[in-house]
C-alpha cells in the first residue's frame, strides 16, 4: 500500500523539492553573494540587472520587514549582509525572475564595490589574533599537574583534521507559496522545520502560525541541513511574501559547495602521559576549531568535542580545552558526529605516538584503557551498561586477531612493494542533544474509520530510515499490519516546536512520543472491545495481537476493522497527540559537570589496508565492526547506517580534501575535483551487532545514526602503519586526510 522510502529510492520514484510540479506563476530566486572573504560594501549598482529580461524584483536587507537575523542564538547571523561581508558566498541581495536562468543572469550583472579587509582562514592564526566566537571551555578531571610526575613516558604533538563537504544528493532548496492569510507555505529541504518556521516568522514579522513548513523527505542531510537550510528557505519566503507569487530557490552543486559550511577543521595540541605498561595516566589537549565567519552551530559542536575528548577510554587525569575560532570561511556546521570525530582523532594520534615511545602496539594501549562499567567521563557522568570491553573482545574473537596480524606480518615480509596493516578503532558516542531543552518531541496519531493509521511527528526522513522506524513502532504497538500505517510528511502545523532531526535521536525522541500517542488510543480501544464482549470491568485483560482482540489470552471474534468501526460509532477518540521529554538529562555549564546523555553507544572496528608502495595509492581491504546495538527497530536500516557512516568516516580520513586558495575561494567546488568514496572504494564490511536490551531508549533500541562514522578514523592509523612497514623512518604528522599524494610522500620521506 505505502511504498517505503527505500523502495521508492531504489526505483527513482521518491519526490524531492525539485520534483514538485511548478505551480502557476512560479518565480525563481537567486542570491548575489560576496566574492571576497572580508570587507566593507562600498556601493552596489543594480542598474544593469534591473534592466535584464524577466526580472521581477531585486531585494536587499532593506526589504526585510522583520529582523535581518537568521541565527539560532546570536544576532550577528544575518540573512543579507548590510555593511560588512565576512566570507566568500555570503548573500548580499536577491534577484527574483521568471526563470532560474534569468535570475542567475541578472544576479551576475549586479556590481558590488568592496573595501577589502584582512582575512583569516586558519584556526590557529585566528586564535593568535584573539578572534574567538566565545571564550574557551575547559573540562577537567583529577589532578593533571601532579599526574605528570608519575608518568614513565610523556609525549606531545600536534594534529590537524580537515573540512568535509556533506555531498547530500539534494542540494539546498526551498519552494514557498503565499497563502491567503498573508502567511506562507514553505516546502523546505531542512532537518529543522521548526527552526525554518521560527526564523521566517522573525524575518518577515509574521506569527509562527502564519508559516507552515512541510518536509516530505530530504535527499540526505548529514547535518548540513540542520542549520543551513534556513537561509535559503528564508530567501524564498521573503520573495514570495513581497511578490505574492510562489518562489523557488535551488543551488547548483558548485554553488552549494562554495557557499555553505562544512565539517569544522580542527587543529589540536596534545600531551599524554603513561606508565610503562601502557596505562594512560594523564591527557592534556587543546582544540582549535575553525568556525568560519559566524557561530552557526559551532559552539554546540565544540562542546561535543569536549564530551568526546576521551572517546571510550577512562583517563584519570584530564584537561581538555577548546575554543571556537572565527575565520573568513563560510560558517562551518553540523556533520555526522558533530565534533566528536575531531576529538577522537587527536586521542588516537596521541596513543599512536605513545605506543611508538613505549615500543608496544597501539592496540595494547587501547585495550588497557577501555572504559569500564561505572568509571566516569570527565564531565562527571558514569559509564552505565558500558560495552567498550565487550565490543573489543568480540571483535578480537571474530577476527582471530593474532592470527590475522601474523598473516599481515607474513605478507609484508614477502612483499617489497605492497604493505598491509591493520588498526583498531573503538568508539563511544553520547546519545541526546547536549542542549538539554531540545530533547523533546511530539507525535500525532490518527486511526481512520477504515482501520488505516496516519502518524505525524517531528522526525525528518533524510535517508536514515526514521519513517520506517516510526511506522514499525505504530504497527507493533497496535499489533497491526505494517501496510496499514502511513508516516506523514513532517509539518509544523501538525507538530509544534519541533527539535531538529539530529544528534541521532530522531527515532528515540519521536518514537517515544509516537508510542505514547498510540497507547492513549489503545486505552480507548480496549474499553470499546470490553464493551463489545460485555466485560467492561476487565478491559485490562484485553490485548490486541495480529489484528485480533484477545481476552484472557484467548482470541475473540473481534478483529481490527470491527474494533475501529465500533470505536468510531461509539464516538471514541481515534486520534491522540503525545509529548515526550527524555528524563534525567541535564548539564551544568558553570561546573562543566552533569549527565548530558541518556546513554552511550559503543563499538569497535578493525580496518585493514594495503598500500601500493610504488604509487602511494591504497586499498581498504576490510572493515570488521562489532557495534553496540539494542533491539533494532529496523535491522536493515541499522546495518545501512553503520555501513554508510563508516564510508563517510573513511572518506573524511583519506580522500576528501577541501582546498581553498589564499583568498578563501574553494578550489575543489565540483565532484570531479572533490572525491568521495564510491562503490569501488568501499571495502568489504562485516558488521556484528551486539543486540542487547537498552532500557534507556524506545522499545529497548539504540540510536545508530552518527556513531559508526568514527570507525573510519581507524583507516588513518592503518595507513600510517603500512607506510612504516615500508619506510620505518617515516614519522607521522597527524594531518588528515591521508590522501594518496601524502602517502606517496610519506613512503619516501627521510627522517
Ligand atoms: N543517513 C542518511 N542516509 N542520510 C542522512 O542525511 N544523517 C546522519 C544520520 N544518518 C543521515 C544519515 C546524521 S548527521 C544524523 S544526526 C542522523 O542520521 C539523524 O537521523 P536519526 O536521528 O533519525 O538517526
Ligand atoms: Mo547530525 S550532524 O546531528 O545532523
Amino acid at each position: 500500500m505505502h511504498a517505503n522510502d527505500l523502495e521508492l529510492h531504489a526505483q527513482g520514484r521518491s519526490t524531492f523539492v525539485d520534483d514538485i510540479a511548478p505551480p502557476a506563476g512560479l518565480l525563481h530566486a537567486f542570491p548575489v553573494v560576496s566574492t571576497i572573504a572580508h570587507g566593507l560594501i562600498a556601493s552596489i549598482d543594480f542598474s544593469e540587472a534591473l534592466a535584464c529580461s524577466g526580472v521581477a524584483a531585486i531585494m536587499t536587507a532593506a526589504d526585510i520587514p522583520g529582523d535581518n537575523n537568521i541565527g539560532n542564538v546570536e544576532t550577528e547571523e544575518v540573512l543579507f549582509a548590510e555593511q560588512t561581508v565576512m566570507y566568500q558566498g555570503q548573500p548580499i541581495a536577491l534577484v527574483v525572475a521568471e526563470s532560474e536562468h534569468e535570475a542567475r543572469h541578472a544576479a551576475a550583472r549586479i556590481k558590488v564595490d568592496y573595501r577589502e579587509l584582512p582575512a583569516v582562514f586558519d584556526a590557529r592564526e585566528a586564535h593568535r589574533q584573539g578572534l574567538h566566537i566565545a571564550p574557551p571551555r575547559i573540562f577537567s578531571l583529577g589532578d593533571i599537574e601532579q599526574a605528570w610526575q608519575t608518568c614513565d613516558v610523556i609525549v606531545e604533538g600536534k594534529t590537524q583534521s580537515g573540512a568535509q563537504e556533506h555531498v547530500y544528493l539534494e542540494t539546498q532548496t526551498a519552494l514557498v507559496y503565499p497563502l491567503e492569510n498573508g502567511g506562507l507555505r514553505v516546502v523546505s529541504a531542512t532537518q529543522s522545520p521548526g527552526m525554518v518556521q521560527r526564523v521566517i516568522a522573525r524575518v518577515l514579522k509574521l506569527t509562527m502560525t502564519q508559516v507552515e513548513v512541510d518536509v516530505l523527505r530530504l535527499g540526505g542531510g548529514f547535518g548540513g541541513k540542520e542549520e543551513q537550510a534556513t537561509a535559503w528557505a528564508a530567501i524564498a519566503a521573503l520573495a514570495a511574501s513581497r511578490l505574492q507569487r510562489p518562489v523557488k530557490i535551488r543551488l547548483s552543486r558548485s554553488d552549494d559547495m562554495r557557499w555553505t559550511g562544512k565539517r569544522h577543521p580542527y587543529d589540536a595540541d596534545f600531551k599524554i602521559g603513561l606508565d610503562r605498561s601502557g596505562k594512560i595516566l594523564a591527557y592534556d589537549v587543546n582544540f582549535y576549531q575553525n568556525a568560519g565567519a559566524v557561530a552557526d552551530l559551532s559552539l554546540a559542536i565544540l562542546e561535543r568535542t569536549l564530551f568526546h575528548a576521551c572517546n571510550s577510554y577512562f583517563i584519570p587525569n584530564v584537561r581538555a580545552s577548546a575554543v571556537s575560532c572565527r575565520t573568513n570561511l563560510p560558517p562551518n556546521t553540523a556533520f555526522r558526529g558533530f565534533g566528536g570525530p575531531q576529538a577522537m582523532f587527536v586521542l588516537e594520534a596521541a596513543i599512536f605516538k605513545a605506543a611508538a615511545a613505549l615500543q608496544i602496539d597501539a592496540a595494547e594501549i587501547q585495550r588497557l584503557n577501555l572504559m569500564q562499567e561505572g568509571q566516569a567521563f570527565p564531565y562527571g557522568m558514569p559509564a552505565i551498561e558500558c560495552r567498550a570491553g565487550l565490543c573489543w573482545e568480540r571483535l578480537q574473537e571474530n577476527l582471530a586477531l593474532s592470527r590475522r596480524q601474523q598473516a599481515i606480518n607474513d605478507f609484508n615480509a614477502s612483499h617489497r612493494l605492497e604493505k598491509k596493516a591493520l588498526a583498531l578503532m573503538p568508539i563511544c558516542f553520547g546519545i541526546s542533544f547536549t542542549a538539554t531543552f531540545l530533547n523533546q518531541a511530539g507525535a500525532l496519531v490518527h486511526i481512520y474509520a477504515d482501520g488505516s493509521v496516519g502518524v505525524s511527528c517531528g522526525a525528518v526522513e533524510m535517508g536514515q530510515g526514521v519513517k520506517q522506524k516510526i511506522g514499525n513502532i505504530v504497527a507493533s504497538t497496535f499489533s497491526i499490519d505494517r501496510e496499514r500505517v502511513k508516516v506523514e510528511s513532517t509539518n509544523t502545523s501538525r507538530i509544534a516546536n519541533m527539535s531538529p532531526t539530529a544528534a541521532s535521536v530522531g527515532a528515540d525522541l519521536n518514537g517515544q512520543a509516537t508510542l505514547l500517542a498510540c497507547r492513549q488510543i489503545l486505552q480507548g480501544l480496549k474499553r470499546v472491545a470490553a464493551g463489545l464482549l460485555d466485560i467492561e470491568a476487565k478491559a485490562d485483560k484485553i490485548v490486541i495481537e495480529q489484528e485480533r482482540v484477545y481476552f484472557n489470552g484467548q482470541p475473540t471474534a473481534i478483529g481490527w476493522n470491527q474494533l475501529i468501526s465500533e470505536a468510531y460509532l461509539s464516538r471514541t477518540a481515534l486520534s491522540a497527540h503525545a509529548h515526550y521529554a527524555t528524563p534525567g538529562v541535564y548539564f551544568d555549564r558553570s561546573k562543566e559537570q552533569g549527565r548530558p546523555f541518556a546513554y552511550h553507544v559503543y563499538g569497535c572496528a578493525a580496518v585493514e589496508v594495503t598500500v601500493d608502495c610504488l604509487r602511494g595509492i591504497y586499498r581498504i581491504d576490510e572493515v570488521a565492526i562489532v557495534h553496540d546495538g539494542g533491539k533494532s527497530l529496523a535491522p536493515e536500516v541499522d546495518l545501512g547506517q553503520v555501513e554508510g557512516g563508516l564510508m563517510q568516516g573513511l572518506g573524511w580520513m583519506t580522500i576528501e580534501d577541501i582546498r581553498h586558495d589564499s583568498q578563501g575561494r574553494l578550489l575543489n567546488d565540483t565532484l570531479t575535483a572533490y572525491k568521495i568514496p564510491d562503490i569501488h572504494f568501499a571495502p568489504e564490511i562485516n558488521v556484528e551487532f551486539v543486540a542487547k536490551d537498552n532500557p534507556a531508549a524506545i522499545l529497548h533500541s539504540k540510536a545508530v545514526g552518527e556513531p559508526p562514522f568514527m570507525y573510519g578514523i581507524g583507516v588513518y592509523f592503518a595507513l600510517i602503519k603500512a607506510i612504516q612497514a615500508f619506510n620505518p623512518a617515516f614519522e607521522p604528522e597527524f594531518t588528515a586526510p591521508m590522501t594518496p599524494e601524502k602517502v606517496l610522500l610519506a613512503l619516501y620521506a627521510e627522517s
